[in-house]
């Protein structure tokens, strides 16, 4: 036990943390699903939930982690020994390997526009064409295959290094860039001429539009953004030091993590309105219209779009990297604890499974385009089981776990680094993991289910 590794600093807990929260969910997945839910009103229930509901079962994974010092299934079973809670902790080692799988057929995705920034593909032709290049090249039956594996490799590489000399070191450089690209991209794309309707978009709130449907869809979001009921906090947590401030370290992802979100707006939604361009454009939207955009921005001057771009898929690129290795690890330290596997064995077979299983998800936009799963393709069938069902679920669990199970002097003597930090605020955070965050759960699964 007393080998187990740990994260070098608060910074070091905080970059690996954000660099979970922080992907493709916001990036990619954020502007997209709040263009289809109608915009201001949106974040507001979006924020709302991080903040009441989300950010409570990030209590709840951490709690668990550096109690137990173990993986998700290992942790129950130390912290409830002879009950059967374990064997859901077993459920959230199996859904962040489902995650990974089609998050890496994405991430695939923004490999291949960074290549086809980079050989000036987006310059070679008229703009109006570059939009037709996602569906082309998402229904192509062996090039998406050829980027997810490409994407898998990457982060199987990383996860080789293990927890401080690849996660860690990875993190600490990758996310700080991220912050500065992604600003850089922000006020390029205010500056542009008719950018002010998307940011009147983003902060005028119109709750006409704002249904039971898109309120699920922001609790939906707030879970995959923030990496909870998969494990992946809970296991990043078995790693943090006993001194570290949980509530500090929760915080600090937990705005960095929105910080990321609104920013991407900004950086998308007046690009899109100044282009013309439907806000509700779906999964396509930043592959389609961004590129379109970096084009007509820089007219004439192939350098420039060629240099934007790039240093948009790079940001991409990397936002995508740092959630997918924490997706991985939580396998991997699984079979590691668990099963005494050797973790370099582990790593390898579980990407191999996480890829195979890619691979069936990257073919659903072209040669599987017909095979339904519940009526959906596969790709949009993980990604609702996950987000929709899974993660949620894996939360619920986890704060009636923290609230209804273990004692609440444990809890508090966990929370509070033994009574002296953030004693005042116990209580609250209790109350939110006990009551609040489990009743919104179950309402918004009630939801889901009638609708
Ligand atoms: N939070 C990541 C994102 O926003 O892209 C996605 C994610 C990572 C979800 C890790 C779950 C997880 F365990």
């Amino acid at each position: 036990m007393s080998q187990r590794e740990h994260f070098g600093s608060r910074f070091a807990v905080i970059a690996a943390m954000a660099g979970s929260a922080v992907g493709l969910g916001n990036i990619w997945r954020f502007p997209y699903i709040l263009g289809e839910n109608g915009g201001a009103a949106f974040i507001l229930v979006y924020i709302a939930a991080s903040l009441i509901l989300v950010l409570p079962i990030f209590y709840a994974e951490s709690i668990i982690g550096r109690r137990a010092r173990s993986d998700t299934y290992g942790a129950m079973k130390k912290l409830a020994p002879g009950t059967h809670w374990h064997w859901v902790g077993l459920l959230t080692v199996i859904s962040p390997l489902l995650l990974l799988s089609y998050y890496s057929v994405v991430g695939g995705w923004s490999v291949e526009y960074l290549f086809k920034s980079l050989s000036f593909s987006f310059t070679d032709v008229p703009a109006e064409e570059i939009p037709g290049f996602f569906g082309h090249f998402i229904s192509s039956p062996w090039q998406p295959v050829l980027t997810h594996t490409a994407f898998m490799a990457m982060v199987t590489g990383i996860v080789l290094g293990g927890v401080k000399k690849g996660i860690e070191k990875f993190s600490k450089v990758a996310m700080p860039l991220l912050f500065v690209l992604i600003l850089v991209i922000m006020v390029y794309s205010l500056t542009l001429p008719g950018a002010f309707k998307g940011v009147e978009y983003l902060v005028k709130p119109d709750f006409s539009r704002l249904t039971a449907d898109a309120c699920a869809a922001a609790l939906g979001q707030a879970f995959f953004s923030l990496s909870l009921g998969v494990g992946t906090i809970l296991t990043y947590s078995s790693y943090v030091k006993k001194e570290e401030n949980l509530l500090v370290s929760g915080l600090g992802t937990a705005v960095s993590d929105l910080l990321f979100a609104l920013i991407a707006a900004f950086a998308v939604m007046p690009a899109v309105f100044a282009a013309g361009i439907q806000p509700g454009g779906g999964p396509g939207l930043v592959f389609e219209t961004l590129p379109f955009i970096f084009h007509k921005m820089g007219e004439g001057m192939p350098v420039v779009t060629t240099l934007i771009s790039a240093v948009f898929f790079v940001a991409i690129l990397a936002a995508a990297l740092t959630s997918a290795i924490s997706m991985l690890e939580v396998g991997v330290t699984f079979l590691a604890d668990e099963k005494g596997m050797p973790r370099r064995r582990a790593t390898l077979l579980l990407a191999f499974l996480c890829w195979a299983v890619g691979i069936l998800c990257s073919l659903s936009f072209g040669p599987l385009a017909d095979v339904k799963v519940l009526g959906l393709s596969f790709f949009d069938f993980l990604d609702g089981l996950c987000s929709d069902w899974l993660l949620p679920l894996g939360g619920l669990v986890f704060t009636l776990f923290v609230g209804w199970k273990l004692s609440k002097a444990d809890v508090r003597d966990e929370f509070t680094n033994g009574g002296t930090v953030n004693v005042r605020l116990f209580g609250v955070v209790y109350f939110l993991m006990r009551f609040v965050a489990p009743v919104g759960i179950l309402v918004v699964f009630a939801t889901n289910l009638l609708m």
